[in-house]
């Protein structure tokens, strides 16, 4: 196994170990990193018989649960959720992030927005005392199409 992917591994489950418990309503991120974290919660809900549904952010998010045998559901039935897990490109020093690099940033917002506690699975490589530091691909912005001519200016 490659460094970064031992990496994501073990901060992945970490997260899972230390924040999810029975009874929980969970938001499942998008992106590489999410991937162990969903393993070692299929795994605990064999495991500890654990009861918990889940919230994708994305297409892959929602195929992960699904792969896994998770319970999916949506905001319409779940409009809150205990918890959202997911990953992020950089971290700075006051944990201020970037992330949107795996095209899903909308999403991501949203379904975190929805959870009492979020929580960012994100491994050394991506810590940085300011952001930019580790991540040069630029701030990534999701922009629905009614909204392009808008926000284009108010980036401008
Ligand atoms: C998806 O849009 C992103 O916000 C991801 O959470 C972020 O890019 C981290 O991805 P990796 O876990 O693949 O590094």
């Amino acid at each position: 196994m490659s460094k970064a992917k031992e990496v994501k591994k073990l901060a992945g489950r970490a997260a899972v170990e230390n924040h999810v418990r029975n009874n929980q309503v969970l938001g499942i991120g998008s992106g590489s990193t999410i991937v162990p974290a969903v393993q070692r919660i299929a795994e605990r809900v064999k495991q500890e018989n654990l009861n918990l549904v889940c919230i994708p952010t994305s297409f892959q998010a929602r195929q992960l649960i699904l792969q896994y045998g998770l319970i999916l559901s949506d905001l319409d039935r779940h409009a809150e959720m205990d918890l959202a897990i997911d990953g992020a490109d950089e971290v700075d020093a006051d944990l201020s992030l970037i992330k949107g690099g795996g095209d899903c940033l909308t999403q991501e917002k949203i379904v975190a927005g929805y959870a009492s506690r979020f929580i960012v699975i994100a491994d050394f490589r991506k810590d940085s005392k300011n952001l930019g530091d580790q991540w040069h691909k630029g701030i990534p912005i999701e922009v629905i199409p009614m909204a392009c001519v808008p926000v284009r200016r108010a980036v401008t």
